[in-house]
């Protein structure tokens, strides 16, 4: 804390560290050909499948997918966040991080901003309580049960419905127009005239970093309406990323530590009322999809959540992604189920306390929940059906990174659909092979019976191929970067994991900055994206005509691109028009392209 780190001392301490060192201080490292080889720390395993390269300055696990630079391995191992991550291996190497002495922007900016949102806190709460036109603000929040000390303890707000409240205030307080804004509390006049406030006749609910700084607000409509959503939250600022903020985790964070398990529900009135009904181990994600970063953070306190679905969730693809990343990142993960059409707000608020704790023992494993979920939608009481339920469960036992934990629930779901654990492994196997991935290509208005899963299980082998190794290429030798950009932008990638890849490479190399592979592993903010570089760079090719390869892999892309392109087009106009039998025909071709 208190002290501010520049991108040069980030990439210095990179420089200085070893990752051989770092990871053989934890784990015992054998050198094997080039790179060394040890038992992964990040899951069970008998036989060395960790392999660190001293060249690349990277590591990575063949049997759970886990890798990255040493920065990486740091967060991963000590569960601590990027920043943290730099302050230890400064330490380690003995690189002083001076105290605040360079002009910190950056950190002024955040601490500045912090105070900002403080003062809007106290402006908000205080036209709540004492202003007239908070009256209606006061009435409502009384009429969803919420009491006094609640609306204290959670700092809640009214923005008036005025178009200039806040700014007024700000004036009076020598707050800049553009720290305002910059903070999301105004936003442009459409006209382009001046400014107005972001909240106006809206419930504000400050939103507090881990650290109990306030950093965003989410803000209700007093009524439901038309024309208005009825939650606003800030925009992204300096100190608000959605993806690394849980509503709550400030005041909860300690019990949930004690406790060792918290309750993760989506909205602030579930998480407020639950709060005030004596529930508090309670985080929110207000309104977005749980994150990577979410479950960092929420490992820091726990490894045990409880999601809280309510009977309509049902396989929501949203709460089941969300399960899936907490379950990879190795938290235990449980399904808490309330009545159709209840929410945690409204369920608590009738059956208080009590009646909470009670289902709460009915909970389930997130994975057993998921498996009883699609079996009382598709049935299993003959073939198809159960070859349709194993099928919609088995992309997310596949996505189980632990390989003990998804033997477990194969064999749960072998027991469950009474179909035999081989089979199931061998369809499993099968996906393996195909390599599943993103088509590029969007469509939209679907029609059921062509669903966008079809159309994500077509794969182009060759073009793939060759989409590879050009990343490959350029990651080996950032020397081919510059070559490769010349004819080929990331659009024309089909694999939109390679056309992210690509893109990265390619603004790093027009920043004309210096590309090692340790680096990328950096920008790559999606683990997919890291594992898949990281097979890709440890893959020991070697390439002779770089060149040719580099050309020939150019034009069968260029080509390919076109006919496919055609293809998808006339394609979309088949779902559009409701054609199967056109779209079928469509669909074999693409596949034809494969082979
Ligand atoms: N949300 C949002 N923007 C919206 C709708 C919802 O950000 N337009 C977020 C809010 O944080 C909200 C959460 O998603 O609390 C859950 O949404 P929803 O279930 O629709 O609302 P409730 O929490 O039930 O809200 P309320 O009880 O106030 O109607
Ligand atoms: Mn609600």
């Amino acid at each position: 804390m208190g002290r501010y780190i520049t991108d040069e001392l980030v990439e210095e301490i990179r420089v200085r560290s070893d990752i051989v060192d770092v990871i053989s201080e934890r784990i015992l490292l054998k050198k094997s050909g080039a790179n060394y080889k040890g038992i992964c720390p990040f899951h069970h395993e008998k036989t060395p499948s960790l392999v660190v390269s001293p060249v690349k300055q990277i590591f990575h696990c063949f049997g759970c997918n886990t890798g990255g630079n040493v920065y990486q391995f740091i967060m991963k191992i000590e569960n601590i966040p990027f920043p943290d991550a730099v302050l230890y291996l400064a330490k380690r190497y003995g690189i002083n991080i001076p105290e605040q002495r360079i002009p910190g922007v950056n950190k002024n900016q955040k601490s500045i901003l912090h105070d900002v949102n403080r003062l809007a806190v106290n402006f908000f709460h205080g036209q709540l309580l004492e202003s007239p036109q908070g009256k209606v603000a006061r009435k409502y929040l009384k009429g969803r049960g919420i009491k006094d000390d609640t609306t204290g303890l959670f700092n809640i707000g009214y923005a008036t419905p005025s178009w200039d409240g806040i700014q007024l205030f700000f004036k009076e307080k020598g707050i800049s127009v553009d720290i305002q804004k910059l903070a999301g509390l105004i936003k442009e006049r459409e006209d382009g005239g001046g400014y107005v406030d972001k909240f106006r006749d809206r419930v504000i609910f400050p939103i507090s970093d881990s650290e109990g700084n306030v950093v965003g607000f989410g803000g209700r409509v007093l009524h439901d309406e038309e024309q208005r959503p009825k939650y606003l939250n800030s925009p992204e600022t300096p100190v608000y990323k959605k993806g690394d903020i849980l509503y709550g985790l400030h005041l909860a964070k300690d019990l949930i530590r004690k406790n060792k398990e918290a309750f993760l529900v989506e909205g602030y009135f579930d998480l407020i009322t639950m709060y005030q009904e004596g529930i508090k181990n309670v985080i929110a994600t207000s309104g977005t999809a749980l994150t990577e970063n979410h479950m960092r953070l929420l490992k820091r306190y726990t490894d045990t959540m409880n999601l809280i679905f309510d009977g309509d969730d049902a396989g929501r693809s949203a709460s089941a992604r969300g399960g899936m990343i907490l379950l990879n990142g190795g938290m235990k993960v449980r399904v808490v189920l309330l009545p159709s059409g209840k929410d945690p707000d409204s369920f608590v608020k009738e059956k208080k306390r009590e009646g909470f704790l009670n289902i709460v023992k009915e909970a389930k494993p997130f994975m057993e929940y998921m498996i009883d979920q699609t079996i009382a939608e598709s049935g299993i009481k003959d073939v198809n059906e159960k070859v349709d339920c194993i099928k919609k469960v088995l992309p997310f036992i596949s996505g189980i990174s632990n390989s003990v934990e998804k033997g477990i629930y194969i064999a749960l779901l072998a027991e469950k659909t009474g179909v035999s654990e081989r089979a199931i492994l061998d369809e499993i196997n099968k996906r393996s092979d195909k390599r599943v991935r993103g088509s590029g290509f969007e469509i939209k208005n679907s029609q059921p019976e062509v669903s966008n899963s079809d159309l994500q299980s077509i794969t182009f082998n060759p073009c793939m191929r060759a989409e590879r190794i050009l990343i490959q290429l350029m990651l080996l030798d950032h020397k081919n970067i510059e070559k490769i950009k010349r004819d080929i932008s990331p659009d024309d990638f089909i694999d939109r994991d390679m056309a992210s890849i690509s893109s990265i490479l390619f603004t790093l190399s027009d920043k004309g900055d210096t590309i090692t592979v340790s680096r990328v592993m950096d920008m790559l903010s999606e683990d997919r994206l890291k594992k898949i570089a990281l097979e890709l760079v440890l893959e020991d090719m070697e390439y002779h005509e770089v060149d040719k390869n580099i050309s020939d892999c150019i034009k069968y892309i260029k080509k390919n691109r076109m006919g496919v392109k055609k293809l998808f087009n006339q394609l979309k106009m088949a779902v559009s028009e409701g054609n199967n039998e056109q779209f079928q025909k469509l669909h074999e071709q693409i596949l034809k392209i494969k082979n």
